[in-house]
């Protein structure tokens, strides 16, 4: 195995998503140069066990993550076909999330560390999803990021590794919250965002009035709220029960239009605020969506117009790595291993419910 080449399993357990990954990284000076490989990207999504319920229960998730992530890591030691000693680091999520889930996995890196005797990271999830875009892309630093998933809606600004610049967020609902909400409330499946879109995408996207929470809010800044806007599909639902296909069409395609201006709007602004803290001038400024919610075609057409308008490329990680994964993961780990930004004390790493990233 080359000098210069390090092998990071990574593994993901904080939400509903159970996920064990091999990644290879070229590093030079105390940096990965470039993509790299992911050799090995096990996940196991838990949504039949959640469907029932209309959104995740912590408990079921906890007990889901500790029957599978074993079986996880082995079949992804087999698809990378390397073993644990191949290993230069183990890395986990310690944190946000459901604390259950986060314990279960951060509780097995540390024993894989402790019995390989191999370095162990703690990574902020966040940071998972903030570098994820470099697995496939040459991406350098800095960049805006734009998080969308169902737990986060956030503006950062990713100065480099370990520097990070929260710019805004959401006061209230995730952007995928409100979609799971919203699909809930007219009785459609979950994970409600796949769901709202298809149907939007045969309804009326001016067919309601439905409301851009903050958008002309002098004091939100870059922040977003989302749950005035659900409360306002609700009663535009019952005004307009019983409900046929055409009419969740076009609550669906509104509700849609809604989070998009939200969205473009808050983001056009980060973007010529990232183009004047960077003194980019005239050069191409770059934005990353990552999350869940990138997965929306509709959201994702109207952000890379809004990319173009500003002068900006526009970076969207691919559908399974926009979603919790664990090579996400093993990459910032692989990062962190390179840089030496590695906790002094890895064994001592606590799981934490919530850990805003920039702090
Ligand atoms: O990133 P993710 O897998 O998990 C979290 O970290 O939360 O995101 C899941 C969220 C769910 O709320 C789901 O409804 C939403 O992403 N989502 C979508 C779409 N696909 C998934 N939202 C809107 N449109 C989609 N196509
Ligand atoms: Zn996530």
């Amino acid at each position: 195995m080359a000098e210069n080449t390090i092998y990071v399993l990574g593994l993901e357990t904080s939400c509903d998503e159970t996920a064990a990954a091999i990644v290879k990284m070229p590093i030079d000076e105390g940096h990965v140069v470039g993509p790299g490989r992911i050799l090995a990207n096990q996940i196991l999504s838990q949504i039949e066990t959640h469907a029932p319920y209309g959104g995740v229960v912590p408990e079921l998730a906890a007990r889901a993550h500790l029957s599978h992530l074993d079986r996880l890591i082995a079949a992804a030691f087999d698809e990378a076909e390397l073993q644990l000693s191949d290993m230069h680091a183990i890395a986990a999520t310690a944190g946000p999330g459901l604390i259950g889930g986060v314990l279960i996995g951060l509780t097995t890196g540390k024993a894989l560390a402790l019995a390989a005797d191999k370095t162990f990271i703690g990574i902020n999830h966040l940071e998972g999803h903030a570098l994820s875009a470099r697995l496939t892309e040459n991406i350098d630093f800095p960049y805006l990021l734009l998080l969308v998933s169902g737990g986060h809606c956030q503006l950062l600004s990713v100065n480099g590794l370990d520097d990070y610049t929260l710019l805004g967020q959401t006061r209230d609902d995730a952007v995928g919250e409100a979609f799971d909400k919203a699909a809930k409330l007219m009785s459609l499946g979950y994970p409600g965002g796949p769901q709202i879109e298809q149907r939007a995408r045969h309804g009326n996207r001016s067919a309601h009035k439905l409301p851009r929470p903050l958008l002309n809010d002098r004091q939100a800044g870059l922040d977003f709220s989302f749950s005035g806007l659900k409360t306002a599909l609700r009663q535009a639902a019952e005004k307009a029960a019983p409900l046929d296909d055409e009419k969740v069409a076009d609550l669906a395609a509104s509700f849609e239009a809604a989070i998009g201006d939200c969205l473009v709007t808050q983001t056009g602004a980060a973007m010529r605020g990232f183009r004047r803290d960077k003194v980019l001038q005239n050069r191409r400024g770059r934005l990353v969506v990552a999350g869940g919610v990138a997965a929306n075609d509709y959201l994702r057409s109207r952000l890379s117009a809004a990319a173009q308008d500003e002068n900006f490329d526009l970076f969207v990680p691919p559908p399974a790595l926009c979603t919790d994964n664990a090579a996400m993961i093993a990459r910032a780990g692989g990062e962190r291993f390179a840089a030496g930004l590695i906790d002094p004390q890895p064994m001592a790493v606590a799981a934490r419910a919530r850990w805003p990233l920039n702090i």
